[in-house]
């Protein structure tokens, strides 16, 4: 095994059961890898089945065929999941996209943060949970004037910081977060992806960022994948990605981002793409060095 490779996700298909007859393929044979300390950025139009995805990393849903190899370990096979349990719990984070949901309203901020350390008897490495807990959220641009607030004092912006501060507070060496600006202002959505930025530099862990804003994913993302119906289309770093995309959905996907300059913004054309999922066969070729096109066999997108 190649040990640069911290997760290497292989042809996952996921299937959610509507009724008797009729399932939704949310997965489809997805393939990608992460590497230890890169920030990989999974992009798609919503449904297209990147929360599945993060889903089925974090052990929330079991596949319905492919593996996850994570640190070497198949985490879809129940009886490796049992032996490493305790690797699995505490060295993945995840953080949704609306942290007033996913935090204990019922708790205050200095409990949220230290709480993954309570529950899975770490000692605290400065002394107390509640200074762990200041450590974290100082880290994260909050002082300690937040320890003793509930999360439904907190702006949007702070509530995602402090479960920010909490999936830290494990040190992961893999952080998934889920849209995790999605819901917040315009204006605060850059101070949090510049804030990850600087986490990821400073501790170095391996960051799957779901997100829809391809402006923050071209600035924070060292590779990126596009999804379209449960599939990757189109995988490449991030800035060969957004200056040259191949793929006709990718292409669609990009021209959908808004100009800064007026002028070239009012000449912008926005690209359909209605193709049903089902003429998308074929695999992931690689065009340039680690650019990957879903293509079929001697097919070329112009
Ligand atoms: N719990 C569920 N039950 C049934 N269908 C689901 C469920 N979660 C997601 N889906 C379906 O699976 C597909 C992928 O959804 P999702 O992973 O949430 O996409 P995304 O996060 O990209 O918006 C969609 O068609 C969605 O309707
Ligand atoms: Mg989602």
């Amino acid at each position: 095994m190649n040990d640069d490779i911290l997760l290497d996700v292989r042809h996952l298909t996921h299937v959610f059961p509507l009724s008797k007859k009729i399932a939704v393929k949310a997965l489809d044979d997805l393939s990608f890898q992460i590497r230890r300390g890169e920030i990989f950025g999974l992009v798609g139009e919503s449904g297209s089945g990147k929360s599945t995805a993060a889903r089925c990393i974090m052990n929330l849903y079991r596949p319905a065929a492919g593996e996850i190899i994570y640190k070497g370990v198949n985490i879809c096979d129940p009886a490796q999941f049992r032996t490493h349990r305790k690797m699995l719990q505490t060295t993945r984070q995840l953080i949704f996209q609306d942290s007033s949901s996913s935090l204990d309203q019922r708790m205050k901020v200095c409990d949220i943060v230290a709480e993954p350390l309570k529950i899975h008897r770490i000692r605290p490495a400065r002394g107390s949970l509640r200074a762990e807990a200041e450590f974290q959220l100082r880290y994260v641009g909050l002082d300690a004037g937040f320890l003793d607030k509930y999360p439904s004092e907190l702006s949007g912006g702070q509530r995602q910081r402090v479960a920010i501060a909490r999936a830290l507070s494990m040190e992961p060496e893999l952080l998934v977060a889920d849209e995790p600006i999605a819901s917040l202002d315009v204006s605060i959505q850059a101070q949090i992806v510049n804030l990850f930025r600087h986490l990821q530099q400073e501790h170095g862990f391996s960051f799957l960022f779901i997100a829809h804003d391809l402006a923050m994913v071209e600035f924070l993302c060292d590779r990126v994948g596009v999804m379209y119906h449960g599939r990757l289309v189109e995988a490449a770093p991030a800035k060969e990605l957004f200056s040259s995309p191949v793929h006709p959905y990718t292409q669609a996907l990009l021209s959908a981002i808004p100009i800064p300059d007026p002028r070239l913004e009012r000449a912008r054309q926005i690209r359909q793409f209605t193709e049903d999922p089902e003429n998308f066969q074929g695999v992931l070729t690689e065009v340039s060095p680690e650019h990957y096109v879903l293509m079929r066999e001697g097919e070329h997108h112009g």
